[in-house]
């Protein structure tokens, strides 16, 4: 079995949401109650993913230290990679080189927000396979920002293309990307795109080329969102607060996946509580705690 390691995109320049960005890393920035970090980190860990390379630009990276740390308080193990210029998404593979050899490499852009109950079995499924690559597809009523796939009569991939100013499909590709080991050596043979970067959308058309590329769609169950605009930050932020608010449960929220994952004990999540909590997440915790303690 191929161990896999998770790779967090948490760089960039954030200039789409200037002011906000102007002294704090984008992915610091609140989605209504968390970091939005910790919603890409959550889906990971989601899958099982133990050990992560999180990446971002040398001038953000002690604040998003400060707020992961090492992970083990989640019974996960963090490491931290500057990016020293936004130079593309697929420079990751470089920059995380010696931490992925020998391992499949699981990649979330830490501005992407997933949501639904599918998640889990979508996660694992992406994760049974040892080779090739795995993408998804999500069908938006504006695709042009995003990369698109294109597929067949029969579901299968054909192209790929980064932000189309001709619509041919409506399937964009979110981000979170599956790759075995060949990503790293395909990535060192891309050049950078028009727009002067290592875009993610070649490495996967490489994977295409080789007929190893899988694509599966997300159904209506799962809600993909991101943090991109100033507008996108407000729609997700309303969205986790209604879901949260609904169903009394929060969505991306470490310590809990960490103990329901079992990355960590009853004990150790236990510790993580303030017995006297007077924020509404200590609160949760505590509550979920409580439930649990009462149904054993
Ligand atoms: O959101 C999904 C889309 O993300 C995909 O459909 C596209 O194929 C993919 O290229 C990407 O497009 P964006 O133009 O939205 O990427 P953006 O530059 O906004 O960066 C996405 C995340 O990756 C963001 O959290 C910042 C981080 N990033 C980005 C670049 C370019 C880095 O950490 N380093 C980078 O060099």
């Amino acid at each position: 079995m191929k161990t896999w390691k998770g790779i967090i995109l948490a760089g960039g320049n954030g200039s789409r949401l200037f002011p906000l960005t102007h002294v704090v890393n984008k992915h610091l920035l609140p989605i209504y109650d968390k970091p939005m970090i910790y919603y890409p980190l959550t889906t990971l860990m989601l899958g099982g993913v133990r050990d992560y390379i999180v990446i971002s630009s040398p001038g953000a990276i002690e604040q998003i230290k400060a707020l992961l740390g090492d992970g083990s308080r989640w019974g996960i193990d963090i490491v931290f990679r500057a990016q020293e210029r936004a130079g593309g998404i697929a420079e990751c593979f470089g920059i995380a080189a010696n931490d992925i050899a020998g391992c499949n490499v699981a990649v979330a852009l830490g501005d992407n927000i997933f949501y639904g109950a599918g998640m889990p079995r979508l996660l694992s499924q992406a994760m049974s396979h040892e080779r090739g690559a795995t993408i998804f597809g999500y069908e938006v009523s504006d695709p042009s920002a995003y990369g698109v796939v294109i597929l067949d009569d029969n579901g299968k991939p054909v192209e790929i293309e980064e932000k189309p100013k001709v619509i041919r499909s409506r399937l964009a590709v979110p981000g979170l990307y599956f790759y075995d080991e060949d990503a790293v050596r395909f990535a060192r043979e891309l050049r950078p795109s028009a727009r002067g970067e290592l875009e993610i959308t070649d490495v996967n058309r490489r994977y295409l080329a080789a007929g190893n590329l899988r694509v599966t769609q997300f159904g209506r169950g799962v809600a993909w969102l991101d943090g991109g605009t100033h507008q996108d930050l407000y729609e997700a932020s309303q969205f986790i607060k209604v879901i949260e608010e609904r169903t009394g449960l929060k969505v991306a929220c470490p310590e809990e996946v960490a103990w329901r994952m079992k990355f960590i004990d009853d004990a150790a999540f236990e510790s993580l509580i303030d017995p006297n909590p007077v924020t509404d997440y200590q609160r949760y915790l505590r509550s979920i705690s409580e439930t649990s303690r009462r149904a054993r």
